[in-house]
């Protein structure tokens, strides 16, 4: 039996509905396999600018700090998006938290699942048996580099960085889990044109000297983004930097079906994070129509990662499985063939996926 302290921070917009959601899957697990999951809150992003004036308020870190895992939701609001003179942004809430907890490690696994082929926009016979995990470098990069202005404003900079040992440890954590898959690793760069993209690959090369029963390649970015489209089932773990990461796993998001599907975990040293790689979605937020199965799927992330409980984390990925071949979709991941009583909200979906675990 596991006693564990989770702290839930839905953040903004559909945060708030799905994570609740999520929330409902692990009560549903502790209660199944007898585990003690004590919760708290906390604010970040606009919800937590609207509160306190600070995207990511010290109780909120310090809450963080001391739990052990945190199941997070979304943060933004279209409010910023329009104004880029903004001097707080929900966005810098995310990226405190990201530094402020070295969660330097973010997985995303693409894996599509047999019944949603047709959901996506890719041909089926493209797609069929794609099974993708990426670690995207988090706290590193154009993000958190120096970025300013200068000539009375007319000119902008963001700095890109990299540091050896930010290379190395999330190398070593994505060859690591090669292992535990199918044993190959593609690294993605812009060493053509990028110094920090030189040292990237220099890095992940001697650390490939550690793993010689992993098959390693490098790709560049603009080539990696065109194959994952033309041929996903090629990769098996994608390693690369944090902009690039960001990007690509977007477009990965669709070999998914949707990015309403999509689950992704960052982890460090200390307290892991797992949330959907989607947004906030202001357009849907307050209707109940998103779609909480990434929240439920990050649940599940939390308990294998975090906790190390695999059956429970299977039992989720199960149940969502068994309401994706009962036919039921949310609206994003439904199709012309989908009939309109099968077509759920966020509530209906999440009952689905409790009633089967
Ligand atoms: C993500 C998001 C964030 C990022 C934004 C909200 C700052 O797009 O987690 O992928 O760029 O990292
Ligand atoms: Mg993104």
């Amino acid at each position: 039996m596991a006693n564990k302290n989770i702290l839930i921070v839905p953040g903004d917009g559909i945060g708030q509905e799905v994570t609740a959601v999520g929330k409902k899957v692990l009560d549903k697990i502790a209660a199944k396999y007898n585990h003690q999951f004590n919760y708290d809150e906390a604010l970040i992003g606009h919800v937590a600018i609207e509160a306190t004036g600070n995207p990511l308020p010290d109780e909120s870190l310090e809450k963080m700090r001391n739990s052990d895992a945190v199941l997070f939701g979304a943060v933004g609001h279209p409010k910023y998006d329009n104004d880029p003179s903004a001097k707080v942004r929900p966005e810098q809430g995310l990226l405190k938290m990201r530094k402020e907890l070295g969660l330097y490690a973010n997985l995303r696994p693409i894996k599509l699942f047999d019944e949603l082929l047709s959901a996506s926009s890719i041909k089926s016979e493209i797609l069929k048996g794609a099974d993708i995990l990426f670690f995207r470098e988090l706290t590193g990069d154009i993000y958190f580099g120096e970025k300013g202005r200068k000539n009375d404003g007319d000119t902008a900079y963001d700095i890109a960085e990299y540091s050896r040992y930010e290379v190395e440890r999330i190398a070593r954590r994505a060859f690591e889990a090669a292992r535990t898959r199918r044993k190959k690793l593609c690294s993605v760069d812009k060493a053509n044109v990028l110094e920090t993209s030189r040292l990237w690959r220099e890095v992940v090369q001697k650390v490939a000297l550690e793993y010689p029963d992993i098959e390693v390649e490098h790709q560049f970015v603009d080539s990696t983004a065109m194959m994952l489209i033309k041929d996903p089932c090629r990769f098996d773990v994608v390693l690369t930097a944090n902009l690039f990461g960001d990007i690509l796993t977007d477009e990965a998001s669709q070999i998914a079906g949707s990015m309403g599907m999509l689950a992704s975990a960052s982890i460090g040293d200390g307290t892991g994070v797992y949330e959907p790689i989607h947004g906030s979605a202001h357009d849907i937020t307050g209707k109940g129509v998103a779609n909480p199965l990434a929240s439920i799927l990050s649940a599940a992330l939390l308990l294998d990662i975090s906790f190390g409980l695999k059956e429970e984390s299977v039992a989720i990925i199960t149940a969502v499985e068994g309401v994706l071949k009962a036919g039921f979709r949310t609206r994003d991941i439904a199709d012309a063939s989908t009939p309109a009583n099968m077509i759920l909200g966020t509530d209906a979906m999440g009952e689905e996926v409790l009633n089967r675990i």
